[in-house]
């Protein structure tokens, strides 16, 4: 492209002495035009794109959190290790999505993960995705349909709840025992939220595998938390326990460590501390300053964001590179994290903080 440049520069130049500058205005013209398409065979892109570099988006509902910060950096690291840029964003509500859904495609990104605020966008999220020509699976929670059916034809990554729930509900039983707690002096304070399918399933898991081990379904509360936040979780629990002043030992959980850790801090804003209280959340990102305090906290269903971010971005990188499409359900495990191993399996992970 440069060689046909300097000609046109030549011909030019020779053209107007010889036509004694009548036609120079023309000459310009052409130089103008040339020096563009060289400026784009080049690569200059004047603010535009570089059209062969993979870009993907990772869009998270709660971008301040742990557990999606980890997912984010296991995502950068698929990036940096495979060569694509990772465009990370937070979307917290519905018009986030759909904006940010709308300037990824402007920035040229071939496809996204999402963990979105509202799994009933579904449908609105699928039709953005194909107006924009962007691929796309979701990471944690599944979209749902205007039904409230699963949407089995996106591709998901996601925790396999129920049972991550039932292993939440036989530890809070073993240790109960451990302690040689009467089941007539305790209950369980299950703190749900009923709006997402994961966090239903994670706290039904747990409150059948605590009656199937033989605990009393009458003695079984639920705390319903209007919002998947710590505040709602305490809020949701200090009603409950107004409630039930009758009690002397409490087993806890939830949908995740934030909703424990809402929990714990309303039993102990009652003064109910440790010695009456076992609770264990779910995640295990969130757990490091609890488990270092010697609190009601017993332990945590440490799950593998590794997987859900690091993975996840994978899939959708391939398709893009080379057409093959992720896996359409992929489910996690949980180990169960308490003071004795804590340390050592988020070290394991790389999630712990010094
Ligand atoms: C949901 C929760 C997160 C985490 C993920 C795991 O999105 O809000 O805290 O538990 O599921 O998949």
């Amino acid at each position: 492209m440069g060689e046909c440049f300097e000609l046109a520069w030549m011909l030019v130049c020779r053209w107007e002495l010889r036509t004694m500058k009548r036609f120079r205005w023309l000459g310009c013209l052409l130089l103008v035009g040339l020096a563009q398409v060289w400026l784009v065979g080049c690569g200059g892109d004047g603010g535009g794109s570089d059209s062969g570099a993979i870009k993907i988006g990772f869009l998270v509902k709660q971008p301040e959190e742990s557990w999606f910060r980890a997912e984010w950096r296991y995502a950068q690291e698929a990036a940096d290790e495979k060569g694509f840029e990772l465009i990370k964003i937070g979307a917290k509500d519905a018009e986030e999505v759909r904006s940010q859904i709308d300037s990824l495609a402007v920035s040229g990104a071939q496809g996204f993960v999402i963990c979105t605020p509202d799994v009933r966008m579904g449908p609105a999220i699928k039709r953005l995705a194909e107006q924009n020509d962007l691929k796309f699976m979701t990471v944690d929670d599944q979209l749902v349909d205007a039904e409230g059916a699963f949407m089995t034809e996106v591709p998901h990554l996601g925790i396999a709840a129920k049972e991550i729930g039932r292993q939440v509900g036989k530890a809070l039983y073993v240790e109960m025992q451990n302690r040689g707690w009467a089941v007539e002096d305790t209950a369980a304070c299950v703190v749900v939220f009923k709006d997402l399918d994961t966090a239903r399933e994670r706290t039904d898991g747990a409150m059948e595998a605590l009656i199937e081990a033989g605990f009393p379904v009458e003695k079984v509360y639920q705390a319903p938390q209007k919002k998947d936040e710590t505040d709602e979780a305490f809020n949701a629990t200090n009603d409950l326990l107004t409630n039930h002043p009758e009690v002397r030992n409490w087993l806890v959980c939830g949908m995740n460590d934030l909703t424990v850790i809402g929990a714990v801090r309303a039993f102990s804003s009652k003064g109910i501390g440790k010695d009456r209280v076992i609770a264990i959340g779910i995640n295990g990102t969130d757990v490091q300053d609890e488990l270092g305090k010697d609190n009601a906290f017993f332990g945590s269903m440490l799950l593998q964001p590794r997987l859900h971010g690091y993975d996840t971005v994978s899939m959708v990188y391939d398709w893009i590179q080379s057409g093959v499409a992720p896996k359409a359900d992929t489910r996690t495990t949980a180990i169960l994290i308490t003071r004795d191993n804590y340390e050592q399996e988020l070290k394991r992970q790389g999630l712990w903080r010094e």
